[in-house]
């Protein structure tokens, strides 16, 4: 188990919980999971982002898969490369698979070759080197920063946006963004603003835009393309950390929150507008 230095949940686990403890767990939920196909599939993670993939590699392995299947991961050394014995064992199970993993600091004893197979960063060279199919399905999951180096990077080589699935994987920078820390654009409508649909207003940031359902998966996504300040966190409706004030309107739920926010206020992360709504950010 991963103990980051200020997380909560690794650190309550490992001081609390004891052998034979029962914990109430809820069923995995979201959206990020291996779409059934016959086209290529490239996993590609950073750090500890390599756990959902993982169970990618899982299932292809486990079904003996003949997909071409790319698992592309970047560490930092060995000592922060996990599962990399797992996923030796699993590729040979696949026909067409192939890793490559990149560490950016390799350590003295780290062999090139046997651990790892490049120094430095997954990058637009390294999917050159190692082919990406452009009609592959992309998993990706790592920090904020290394998806959005690696989405620009596939970009470029006209992977569709539609077949790039995230999970970003991040203990502290997704709680606040544009709440605090640098700078951002101040509020705006969204650059494909519709003309019809609910109409959700964000209160606070004095912005109305109209709700396009094929353009947006939640409240949260609308407020993002309009950069409205909001905080999330797990963007499937479980922390409550994007819980914010409805002023008025309603929406529905797709994924269901575990737990429904307080009366009065609404979880953007998982919510849609099924009429108009006014929202206190
Ligand atoms: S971001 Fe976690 S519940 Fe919405």
């Amino acid at each position: 188990m991963k103990i980051e230095p200020n997380g909560v949940a690794g650190t309550y686990l490992r001081e609390h919980v004891r052998l034979g403890d029962v914990l109430d767990v809820s069923s995995p939920r979201g959206s990020f999971i291996l779409q059934s196909a016959e086209r290529p599939v490239v996993l590609l993670s950073a750090g500890i982002g390599a756990t959902p993939v993982l169970a990618m590699l899982y299932a292809l392995a486990g079904a003996h898969s003949t997909r071409q299947v790319l698992w592309l991961h970047a560490a930092r050394d060995r000592q922060h490369h996990p599962f990399a014995a797992e996923v030796r064992r699993l590729m040979p199970a696949l026909a067409h698979g192939r890793s490559y993993v990149c560490y950016s600091r390799p350590g003295p004893r780290d062999r090139k070759g046997e651990d790892f197979d490049a120094t430095g960063h997954l990058s637009r060279s390294v999917f050159d080197e190692v082919g990406i199919p452009p009609e592959a399905d992309v998993y990706l999951c790592g920090p904020v920063r290394f998806m959005a180096d690696i989405k620009q990077a596939l970009a470029t080589m006209d992977v569709a946006p539609e077949r790039i699935h995230v999970e970003i994987f991040n203990g502290s920078e997704s709680m606040t963004p544009g709440v605090v820390g640098a700078a951002t654009r101040s509020p705006h409508l969204p650059e494909d603003d519709a003309d019809t649909g609910p109409l959700v207003s964000f209160a606070r940031s004095g912005i109305a835009v109209h709700w396009k359902p094929s353009a947006y998966q939640s409240i949260l996504e609308l407020a993002e393309a309009c950069d409205v300040p909001v905080r999330w966190s797990c963007r499937t409706g479980v922390c409550h950390n994007c819980e914010s004030g409805l002023v008025s309107g309603a929406v529905a739920y797709e994924p269901q929150p575990l737990e429904k926010p307080a009366d009065g206020n609404v979880l953007v992360c998982c919510s849609q507008p099924i009429r108009d709504v006014v929202i206190d950010l």
